[in-house]
């Protein structure tokens, strides 16, 4: 079958525009990745016509011989619904996990993503510890979050804990908490190592100044994870515009009736006095 008839190709194209209409992705601000599962590669292979190898500029031996969906680098998510072709691609890794192939898509000479050192690290970690549920990779320019990195501490426990505190359900929906990346240049190995580092513990990963990387196992929870992180950081926006102290607010021992109510483990290096 084509590979757009695919519903994971649907899927991929459905959140790369509801991202765009969340605000999230200015010009050709943030990336999306998809790791394919092998019947989904067989579904679609007749609509292949791979290109040369090319480098990765990173070693993912752990995803050697996989197939990505992912986002061109300058290209527009809110171009994807109207022109996938030459937004987004599928590429193979060799038996290394050190070169790839675009075997679709990316037409007329686009790439992947700039951020594809991060994406494919990112995928190996997750990969490695979710025993193979985890698909997806997220980097969006989510505005308020990015606003919290100028008046925040760079931490992962202050930023774990203001975000829980805005909504009851965050301590349940990323109950492992978020990881903080200080400002570094993107687009790079260094970058992708140390969000993937984070990521061992975390399935966010805030990029300080830049945005937030999110990872999960489908479309609608990675999305839904991105969304339920960013309206905290908007409702944490407005509580400190309003004024800069809270007056009430959810207290750890709250949140350890709610990890027990809801069967999740909070743990308790952010749930300090
Ligand atoms: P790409 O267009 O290369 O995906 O880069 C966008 C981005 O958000 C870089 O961090
Ligand atoms: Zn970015």
């Amino acid at each position: 079958m084509r590979l757009l008839d695919a519903d994971f190709a649907k899927g991929f194209i459905r959140m790369c525009n509801d991202g765009w209409e969340q605000g999230w992705h200015e010009r050709n601000g943030g990336n999306l990745s998809y790791r394919v599962k092998p019947e989904e590669v067989e579904m679609v292979k007749e609509d292949f016509t791979p290109g040369d190898w090319q480098p990765t500029g990173i070693k993912v031996p752990g995803l050697a011989r996989e197939y990505f969906l992912v986002t061109g680098s300058g290209k527009y998510f809110r171009n994807v619904i109207i022109n996938p072709e030459d937004s987004m691609g599928m590429i193979e890794l060799d038996d290394t996990g050190e070169r790839y192939r675009i075997v679709w898509g990316l037409a007329d000479g686009g790439r992947p993503t700039s951020e594809l050192p991060t994406h494919l690290m990112n995928h190996e970690v997750k990969k490695m510890a979710t025993g193979g549920a985890y698909r997806v990779i997220y980097h969006a320019h989510t505005p308020n979050i990015i606003a919290l990195t100028f008046v925040l501490p760079l931490k992962d426990e202050v930023f774990t804990r203001e975000l829980w505190e805005m909504a009851t359900e965050c301590p349940v929906v990323f109950p492992a908490g978020v990881g903080v990346v200080p400002w570094m240049v993107p687009g790079g190995r260094e970058i992708a190592i140390e969000t993937s580092r984070l990521m061992k513990e975390y399935d966010v990963a805030i990029w300080a100044h830049h945005g937030i990387f999110a990872a999960g196992v489908d479309f609608d929870s990675t999305f839904g994870l991105m969304h339920t992180v960013e309206k905290a950081a908007e409702i944490l926006v407005k509580v400190l515009s309003i004024q800069k102290t809270k007056l009430q607010t959810i207290q750890p021992d709250d949140f350890r009736k709610l990890a027990k109510e809801f069967g999740v483990t909070l743990p308790e290096k952010f749930l300090y006095e």
